[in-house]
């Protein structure tokens, strides 16, 4: 679980949105971590006390003056006994009091006597986002050192459409998970391959591979819960986008490459994740191809260009990071690629249970040699390599 351990003062506000921070406190509940819940008299119109506190397993704050609190003292020892303090769904209003230090109710007060970081995630009509006071208040909270998590553009319950809407409770648990990682890549550009390609033979038909993207999709989340700028470049997957990261869609090598090469400029780090086909038919037919019965057909194939090898050529190459999936003699050949390629670090991977699980064992190869990753789920394997590579960065190798 991934908040085992973390304690998180959850504030709620009253907007509509109120209903979604009951998900919220469930999910947090159900990621390990122990959730206390203020309320404001305001959100105790939308939901009640009971359903947070039925959620939570835990007692509900909602009065300043409540003296069965701690010693009496509910404001302070509300976040003292939290790792972070969450407010969602944070209305305009108490943007409002919490950038201007006004403390006057529980939770506005508990902000302000807070000893931990501040997370919110705003919710309210566009109008009332896009009002030029509730700019400088989030202008005000984030040089404060909030994080403002959101909001999105979407449908709102007022019957428009714009900026305002809350994240998703699953997108906001997402955040506050990032919120507690190490952000050893805070300021740095990375950019990734991630997914199969997939070559075309004719307008239904094609070569692909069983690469899931699910290496590639926890590496760029890692990147970014270390603070990176990420951009995803990702063949034929049907996997969520990890939040804060840019993803660009693409279908055969040509196009990975072509993408890879518009976003590469400037980018500190470069890791191809991706399973990128060797080869690709050398024209792909525009009408479907049909059987005439009598010859079998033959499909000539052309090499792919190797993005990897033809980023690490480039005149000052990213750090680039490559991986490698074998079926057998797994050291030998890592790393012979990472020889091939010029690379610093190659991720070799024993092919043995297939492509897609959610978990994996991993080895890394570079200067140092190899460095074993034991099985573990992929995102924790991506935040080691994410480690590595913060290290590579910290102190590079003279030899690359
Ligand atoms: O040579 P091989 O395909 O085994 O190397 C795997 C590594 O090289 C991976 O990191 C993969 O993303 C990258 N690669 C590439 N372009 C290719 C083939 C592989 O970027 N055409």
């Amino acid at each position: 679980m991934e908040l085992d351990g973390r304690r998180v003062a959850l504030g709620v506000t009253g907007g509509i949105a109120a209903y979604k921070a009951a998900e919220l406190t469930r999910l947090l509940v159900r990621e390990g971590a122990t959730v206390r819940v203020a309320m404001t008299a305001a959100a105790e119109r939308f939901v009640t006390p009971a359903t947070f506190q039925a959620l939570s397993g835990n007692r509900v704050c909602a009065d300043a003056w409540d003296a069965d609190i701690g010693h009496g003292m509910a404001h302070i020892d509300f976040t003292r006994q939290a790792d972070v303090l969450l407010v969602a769904p944070a209305t305009a209003n108490f943007l409002a009091k919490a950038a201007h230090g006004i403390a006057d109710d529980l939770l506005s007060t508990l902000t302000l006597a807070r000893a931990c970081p501040l997370l919110v995630a705003p919710a309210m009509n566009r109008q009332m986002w896009n009002h030029p006071a509730t700019r400088r208040n989030v202008a005000t909270l984030t040089a404060d050192g909030a994080d403002i998590l959101g909001p999105v553009s979407g449908a709102q319950a007022c019957g428009e459409t714009g900026e305002g809407r809350m994240l998703e409770a699953a997108e906001i648990v997402e955040e506050v998970i990032a919120h507690f990682q190490p952000k050893r890549l805070l300021g740095r550009k990375v950019l990734l391959t991630a997914g199969p390609t997939f070559e075309a033979i004719d307008p239904v038909r094609g070569i692909t591979n069983l690469s899931s993207g699910k290496m590639g999709f926890a590496v760029a989340r890692a990147a970014r819960e270390a603070g990176a700028e990420v951009t995803l470049v990702c063949g034929p997957v049907a996997l969520p986008v990890p939040r804060g990261v840019a993803r660009v869609d693409v279908v055969s090598a040509l196009e990975m490459r072509a993408a890879v090469m518009r976003h590469v400029a400037g980018r500190d780090v470069f890791i191809g994740v991706a399973a990128v086909a060797d080869y690709r038919p050398e024209t792909a037919s525009e009408q479907k191809r049909k059987k005439d019965g009598n010859t079998f057909p033959a499909i000539e194939l052309v090499e792919n260009p190797d993005i990897l090898a033809e980023v690490a050529a480039l005149p000052r190459p990213p750090l680039c990071v490559g991986f490698a999936a074998e079926t057998r003699n797994l050291a030998e050949y890592a790393e012979k690629k990472r020889r091939a390629k010029n690379i610093p670090l190659i991720v070799g991977n024993l092919i043995a249970d297939g492509f897609g699980g959610d978990t994996n064992t991993l080895a890394l190869f570079d200067d140092d040699g190899r460095h074993d990753l034991p099985l573990a789920p992929k995102l924790d394997l991506a935040r080691q390599l994410i480690a590595r590579v913060a290290s590579l960065l910290e102190n590079p190798r003279a030899s690359h």
